[in-house]
């Protein structure tokens, strides 16, 4: 059986949790390939709301395995945190599954992401601060610290305070922080390998038995493309690979194992944190959309920016992940408007742009060239069919969809897996 592999087409926050909940059903193993504690996927099962950051939304389904692959970034302290949370709520987290391979995400990363984040003043990322982009660094100057060496404290113990003595130095002459001592990180990391030691897996080969054993595998992704490290908006983005490709590395399957990339798109566009939006709005329309839409963040809290529906992003995104199929999110919060716009092209130095800009610059100026559709002005969220939905409905999906590099196979009309509506035919 085939991976399936799953990706935010936009900047992260599509309701990826979502698109999880409905393929749970036909799914035996959740991976998560890139990222950290810095995502923030809301999953609801029978009418249980779980806000997940680090674990693989799989957690929810008794008949599913959670898989933290290769490519993740663990914080064993807010993963720990996270198990806790979810036995409180009466899920059995014993099925995780943790690859050593892993990198780990330690005290020092956390108090950098701050720091850094408060020297660059205005021309911060606005990052989440947990540490992920300087775990993500010392991981590619090969300083980096990994789930494995939990299990032996003497290589543990040694790579620290080779790593540590140049973080001490950084914090306390650059940053003007206290630096940090190498046995309380020891000790810390002690306690946290003998609670994580159950989940440690040979994680590419399960995954590699359970796709030769016929079992369906989806590789669920974080973020979103245009947070993606080489494909984004560089360098507002996160600092892994969000895209399909990175599925692939992440988890480590290859190509062939693949036979459907899903992207999750929502009906308009969101962010949080800093960097261009070329199609963001303000005032009523945009506190209209954060109110419908909730959209504050699962992780930080923060509000999030929001604007019209970007073809030329979705265009994008349908290209460098290709993708087979979207699952279009957040219908429903449209309802609201008697006139909804799509950004079809950008326009810049008289110039205009049906794919997404080769130069920075022109992106960062450039100015949506936008289409008016008429709202259908009626509350869909009962609606359980699509060919149910109001006219108006229907044909700006349809137009979306042939702007948007690949068909639209599920509409959503709200958070629970009944507001799903499959379109024939796709
Ligand atoms: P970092 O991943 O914490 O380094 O943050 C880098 C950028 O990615 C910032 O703009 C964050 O707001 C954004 N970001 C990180 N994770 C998420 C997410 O799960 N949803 C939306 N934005 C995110």
């Amino acid at each position: 059986m085939p991976a399936i592999i799953l990706v935010g087409t936009q900047w992260g926050d599509e309701g990826k949790g979502k698109a999880t909940d409905l393929l749970a059903d036909d799914v035996d193993y959740v991976v998560r390939y890139q990222g950290g504690s810095n995502a923030g996927h809301t999953v609801i099962v029978d009418d249980l709301e779980l806000k997940l950051h680090l674990v693989p939304s799989g957690i929810a389904y008794p008949a599913v395995t959670p898989v933290i692959g290769d490519g993740v970034v663990v914080d064993p302290a807010a993963l720990l945190e996270e198990l806790d949370e979810l036995t409180a709520k009466g899920l059995d987290v014993s099925q995780l599954k943790i690859s050593g391979n892993a990198h780990l995400v330690m005290p020092y990363h956390r108090e950098l992401d701050k720091v850094t984040e408060r020297y660059l003043g205005k021309q911060k990322l606005g990052t989440t601060k947990r540490g992920i982009g300087p775990a993500y660094a010392d991981k590619a100057a090969r300083v980096g610290l990994r789930v494995q060496d939990l299990y032996d404290m003497k290589i543990f113990r040694q790579k620290l305070d080779v790593v540590l003595r140049e973080k001490n130095a950084t914090l306390s002459r650059v940053y003007n922080r206290m630096p940090m001592q190498a046995g309380d990180i020891e000790t810390e990391h002690a306690v946290y390998a003998e609670r994580l030691r159950p989940y440690i897996t040979d994680t590419v080969g399960l995954l590699h038995d359970a796709l030769e054993d016929d079992r369906t595998v989806m590789l669920e992704g974080a973020q979103g493309t245009l947070l993606d490290l080489d494909h984004g908006t560089y360098p507002f983005v996160t600092s892994s690979n969000p895209v399909a490709g990175g599925a692939l590395t992440g988890a480590g399957l290859g190509p062939k194992h693949v036979d459907r990339v899903i992207g999750v798109t929502k009906a308009y566009v969101t962010r949080v944190g800093s960097g261009p939006f070329p199609t963001e709005v303000s005032g009523e329309v945009a506190d209209r959309l954060t109110a419908a839409g909730h959209e504050f963040g699962t992780t930080t809290g923060r509000q999030r920016r929001v604007g019209w529906f970007d073809a030329v992003l979705i265009r994008y995104a349908a290209r460098v992940n290709g993708l087979t199929e979207h699952f279009l999110t957040k219908m429903d919060v449209l309802s609201e408007f008697d006139t909804l716009r799509v950004c079809r092209a950008y326009r810049y130095a008289g110039e205009e742009y049906e794919h997404f800009p080769p130069h920075q610059s022109i992106f960062h100026r450039a100015e949506p060239v936008y289409e008016e559709h008429p709202g259908w002005r009626t509350d869909i969220s009962d609606v359980r069919d699509y060919r149910s939905l109001p006219a108006e409905a229907q044909a700006f999906v349809d137009r979306i969809e042939e702007l948007s590099g690949a068909p639209i196979r599920y509409v959503s009309v709200g958070p629970s897996r009944a507001q799903t509506l499959e379109r024939d035919g796709r």
